[in-house]
């Protein structure tokens, strides 16, 4: 099979496609042939070795798939092949085959492609389960995104505009605003701009967000927390600059506002449950059209490189996914 694999830490843009054994699959497993696999930040953080958990060496990248049951494992009912399923492993998306457990697929909604679908686990559940469980949402209220061209901030717009939110999409440059406003963003905001909070307060008229959506860090954390409407939440999400802010806590005193971690992983690690709800709610407002997880592009095995090259340097629009048979 053909598949990409990180043989030591450095730049993605080294990573090249391999011929590799197809895996077998093991009791209560399947073996997946993989259509389409999701890219996030955190991928190229492993290729290079500088996420807070170093993956072992040698590995295979990416942990989002979707594609269709070609042969099942000892104790797996034999009628599971030629379902289409979409899964989180730890790794080896970026492989023609998997084998993973059974249990941990999921079957893709009718008229769901697979490049949506491989797009789709890591953001969307992170999105609703920040904005909803974390940040209780309510419509009517306005949500700034950050990082909001981003994939996991493209997610968050969707799922926002669904709760029935007035989105502020804040991203770096122009072709990422407009990706941002295209995927349903009521407003925009340029806050690689020094003055980027008399901006927003323009769009609020002054009177703030309620909640933060916050994947980026950095310096623009603090004053994203500065924008906040008395009674707001600031949902921590991820570090996609690479420095963690520091927050004068008085802030939170003032504006009587919460500041709310956002770990979907580590919640649905502690509490298995917590997840089928959340899958439930999302795969129904695909099926609805509530929701649109369409990958603003997507990019054959061969560039998968180069494209977690592209997230580490701040240029990519939009949540990337692989086409692993292309
Ligand atoms: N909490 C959770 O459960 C959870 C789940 C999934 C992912 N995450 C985290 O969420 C973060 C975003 O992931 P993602 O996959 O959406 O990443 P992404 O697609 O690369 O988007 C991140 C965005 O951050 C902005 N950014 C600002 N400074 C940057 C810098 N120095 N380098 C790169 N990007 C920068 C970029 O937008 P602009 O250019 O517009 O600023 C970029 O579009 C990551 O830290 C990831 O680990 C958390």
């Amino acid at each position: 099979m053909r598949a990409v694999r990180c043989v030591n830490y450095g730049e993605p843009s080294g990573l090249n496609v391999e011929t590799l054994d197809e895996p077998v699959p093991g009791p209560g497993e399947v073996l997946v042939a993989v259509e389409a696999a999701g890219l996030g930040y955190v991928d190229a953080l492993f290729v290079r070795g500088t996420y807070q958990v170093k993956m072992p060496l040698p590995f295979i990248p990416g942990n989002e798939i979707a594609g269709t049951i070609e042969a099942v494992g000892e104790g797996v009912p034999g009628d599971l092949i030629g379902s289409r399923v979409m899964a989180l492993s730890n790794r080896g998306a970026l492989a023609e085959k998997l084998a993973i457990p059974a249990a941990i697929c999921t079957s893709i909604p009718d008229g769901m492609s697979a490049e949506a679908a491989a797009g789709f686990l890591v953001s969307y559940c992170t999105a609703l389960y920040g904005l909803e469980n974390c940040g209780a949402l309510k419509a009517g209220e306005t949500v700034l995104v950050l990082g909001a061209a981003g994939g996991v901030g493209m997610a968050a717009i969707d799922v926002a505009k669904a709760m029935g939110a007035r989105v502020i999409a804040a991203a770096s440059s122009e072709d990422k605003r407009a990706a941002a406003k295209a995927h349903g963003a009521d407003m925009v905001l340029d806050y690689s701009l020094p003055e980027w909070r008399k901006a927003l307060d323009a769009l609020t008229e002054k009177r703030g967000v309620n909640v933060v959506y916050d994947p980026v860090g950095g310096a623009y954390s603090e004053t994203a927390f500065r924008c906040l409407a008395p009674g707001g939440r600031h949902l921590v999400v991820g570090f996609a600059n690479g420095e963690i802010p520091k927050l004068p806590l008085n802030l939170a005193l003032l504006k009587r506002a919460s500041l709310v971690g956002v770990d979907w992983g580590g919640e649905i690690r502690a509490n298995p449950r917590a997840n089928g709800p959340l899958l439930t709610k999302l795969t129904q407002w695909v099926v609805d059209g509530k929701i649109h997880p369409e990958p603003a592009a997507s990019f054959p095995l061969a560039e998968a490189g180069a494209v977690l090259q592209r997230l580490l340097d701040r240029n990519m629009v939009g949540k990337p996914v692989i086409r692993v048979n292309a």
